[in-house]
């Protein structure tokens, strides 16, 4: 994926009472390209479902081709996958948590049973695409036995999930070792710090943060976690914390990904954030 155009990302936003799927890169707004389909108007029967947003879910040239010229006016990887009809790649939008981190608009949105259903239905039908986010806003570890249903049904592709690690039992992570190559995770502990942990992760406590402390260590020595999420916000602003995070992931073979609160984007231009970028270049997210 990693020389693969954006435009081969397909969003699907889980809202109160719709669904918005959308395809966008860096030089196309998402608006610009989402078709939104209300709860009332999803079929009954799975096989319609499964039309019906596979349907929506390819690129419409009418709408997408407009955007092209503007695309590649910016673009300089000029690979024409804009022009690809199949997504590569599905990133969903759930909104469900169990924590309420202090940097997050997922927390204190509760999603019905409704948006659950949704969320269900919308994860099976793309279970085969080459890469799938089962969440990106939300925990996927609240529908645990979804996922390992889809692992179990999984042909092809991989599925990565970005969780707070507090759902998971030793059974869970046993179970998930037996799907590596097909599944793994993106963890996010901003801090190794327990009081910076939990004054961003809340209602996290010191329970809960030795247990996410445990399940990194054993899911990383089976090799499960990708990369370890930090994401910068004013709470854990410290150059020795950030580095101190770093490092201990790193000797537990797990590399790092630094991102700014996207609420506060006058972090970008802090010190703190611009020696990081210094001193680790490569280490950064979108
Ligand atoms: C929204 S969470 C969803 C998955 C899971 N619940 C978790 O915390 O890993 C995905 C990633 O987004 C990060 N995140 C949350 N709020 C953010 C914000 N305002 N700006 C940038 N990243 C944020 C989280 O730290 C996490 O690494
Ligand atoms: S655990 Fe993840 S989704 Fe939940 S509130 Fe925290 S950052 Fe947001």
């Amino acid at each position: 994926m990693d020389n693969e155009c954006f435009t081969r990302q397909l969003f699907i936003k889980i809202n109160e009472d719709n669904l918005a799927i959308f395809r966008c890169c860096y030089f196309t707004n998402y608006e610009e390209n989402c078709q939104h389909i209300k709860f009332s108007e999803l079929p009954e029967s799975d096989e319609e479902f499964e039309k019906l947003i596979n349907e929506k879910a390819r690129i419409k040239p009418s709408t997408f081709r407009d955007l092209i010229p503007r695309v590649e006016k910016h673009c300089n990887v000029s690979c024409n996958l804009c022009y690809s009809e199949e997504p590569a790649m599905v990133m969903i939008h759930h909104f469900g948590c169990n924590l309420r981190c202090i940097m997050c608009a997922a927390g204190p949105i509760k999603p019905t049973e409704e948006m659950k259903k949704v969320h269900t239905r919308v994860l099976k039908v793309f279970k085969d695409v080459p890469l799938l986010f089962t969440t990106q806003q939300g925990e996927p570890f609240l529908e645990k036995k979804l996922i390992f249903e889809l692992l179990e049904n999984k042909k092809e592709g991989k599925i990565i999930s970005t969780s707070n690690l507090t759902l998971l039992n030793d059974n869970d992570i046993e179970k998930l070792a037996q799907y590596k190559g097909k599944f793994s995770l993106i963890s996010s502990i901003d801090s190794v710090s327990e009081s910076i942990y939990c004054t961003m992760r809340t209602p996290a406590n010191s329970n809960i943060y030795h247990k996410v402390i445990s399940n990194f260590e054993k899911l990383a020595s089976y090799g499960l976690i990708q990369e370890n999420n930090i994401t910068i916000t004013q709470w854990n602003l410290d150059l020795e914390d950030l580095e101190k995070t770093f490092n201990w992931a790193k000797n537990l073979g797990v590399d790092t990904k630094f991102g700014v609160d996207s609420g506060n984007l006058k972090l970008l231009n802090d010190p703190v954030v611009l020696t990081l970028k210094e001193k680790y270049p490569n280490n950064w997210r979108i």
